[in-house]
């Protein structure tokens, strides 16, 4: 059941209810390790980086229950600090572990994690912030072993404003005694997100959002309930859909600011944007247009998660585009599959040009990674003829049944 067969060409139509931001609930989880008392997440997505992250949490020793999308979990008996490589492997960003499990242990021991599908991932800015708390870090033989006997507030300049890094740090310090600053912060709505949950449960933490961050250490946190964001990235995807397949959708339960980047170029492509309080709706009518120039930056900025999917609508656009990447430096793999359903774009270090061709044509390619994953599905719904999208289990690591949304929208896609 690793395939996605789509007959495309047909337009897409209707209403998609979104769930949890996945980039919400990731780090919600890892900081349900602060505290003792039951935790429940409301509409929480079922898919395959949130099922490896409750293994994790189980393997500490916590309990985890997803049912109904409603998530419950409960991590009095967390006694371990040791995640095997084997459980991380599975999630590329879940160094964030790090940063709840010393804040509650004051001990940690992670393997160390290495490239992925999409690039590198460093994590200096977040080995750097904790030390600047006070943890004491060993790097030997590929595993991180952190002594936070004598973590405490202090001061973290960030070289660069890194989502993971800018989690980690805030988890650390909510337990940690003094006030910690994280100047030069990430400021996607996720890190918003984990304030909010931090607080729920009556940490202090202030200033998500901006680029300073001010953490106040509490002794103990509470238990509570939080409804994370809608994921503004399913969001993007599925109006990007709309806009390369033509139709009329309406997608619930977001928050407009937070994708603005990416509606604003979706006008650009001649599509028609509405935005309400908590929805937004596109009419697509006739061929997209090209967008002379797109760049991935941090929040508020156009996101690199959905630079592919943009990819995917501009290679079957009205005249050239160029799309450049500068947060990753190996998310164009999904070009090369473009190329066999007809796409024209070539790609040279991080810009691609993509020459718009008259319609893509169906083929059998692969997934590689989440977002080229999403791209292809994109594609192969607005191509002529038969699309069989391989290695589907990367979509389903971000996106909840992608078939049973499309197929609600009127396309023509099983899973097999
Ligand atoms: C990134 C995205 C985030 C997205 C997530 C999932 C950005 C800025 N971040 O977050 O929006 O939701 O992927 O796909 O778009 N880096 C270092 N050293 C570090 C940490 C990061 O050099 O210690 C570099 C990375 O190589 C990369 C950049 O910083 O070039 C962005 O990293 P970061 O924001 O940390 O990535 P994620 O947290 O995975």
């Amino acid at each position: 059941m690793d395939n996605l067969m789509i007959r495309g060409g047909r337009p897409l139509t209707g209403e998609v209810w979104l769930p949890a931001a996945k980039n919400s609930v990731l780090p919600i989880i890892a900081a349900s390790i602060l505290t003792e008392e039951d935790v429940v997440i409301h509409n929480c997505p079922l898919l395959s980086d949130i099922t490896g992250m409750l293994d994790i949490i189980r393997s500490l020793g916590g309990r985890a229950e997803l049912k109904d999308n409603t998530l419950w979990i409960n991590n009095r008996d967390v006694r371990s600090a040791c995640v095997s490589n084997a459980l991380t492997g599975g999630i590329r960003s879940s160094i964030f572990i790090l940063g709840p499990i010393l804040g509650r242990l004051r001990t940690a021991e992670v393997s160390y994690p290495g490239g992925c599908e999409i690039g590198l991932r460093p994590i200096d800015l977040h080995l750097g912030g904790l030390r600047a708390l006070g943890v004491r870090i060993n790097e030997e033989g590929g595993m991180i072993r952190c002594d936070g006997g004598n973590i405490r507030g202090g001061i973290v300049n960030l070289d660069f404003p890194s989502v993971g890094a800018t989690e980690n740090i805030m988890m650390a310090a909510v337990l940690a005694e003094g006030r910690t600053v994280i100047r030069n912060a990430a400021r996607e709505p996720e890190i918003v997100d984990l304030q909010g949950f931090i607080n729920r449960l009556g940490g202090r933490v202030h200033g998500a959002g901006s680029s300073l961050i001010t953490i106040d250490g509490v002794k103990k946190l509470s238990g509570g309930e939080y409804l994370p964001l809608a994921d503004r990235i399913a969001a993007g995807t599925y109006l990007t859909a709309c806009a390369a397949c033509g139709g009329d959708v309406t997608v619930h339960g977001i928050y407009a600011e937070t994708i603005s980047a990416v509606t604003e170029k979706l006008a650009r492509t001649g599509c028609e944007l509405r935005e309400f309080d908590d929805r937004i709706r596109i009419r697509a009518t006739g061929k997209p247009k090209a967008v002379s120039k797109i760049e991935t930056q941090v929040y508020p900025g156009f996101p690199t998660d959905m630079q592919a999917q943009f990819g995917a609508l501009l290679a079957a656009a009205d005249g050239v585009s160029i799309v450049v990447e500068n947060i990753f430096e190996n998310r164009f793999k999904y070009t090369v599959q473009l190329g066999m359903m007809g796409a024209n774009i070539t790609v040279k270090d991080r810009t691609a040009v993509i020459r718009g061709v008259k319609r893509l044509k169906g083929a059998q390619v692969c997934a590689e990674d989440l977002r080229g994953g999403a791209a292809l599905v994109l594609a192969g719904l607005a191509a002529e003829g038969e699309t069989t999208v391989r290695n589907a289990r990367h979509i389903d690591r971000g996106y909840q049944n992608i078939e049973t949304v499309f197929r609600a929208l009127g396309a023509d896609i099983q899973r097999k």
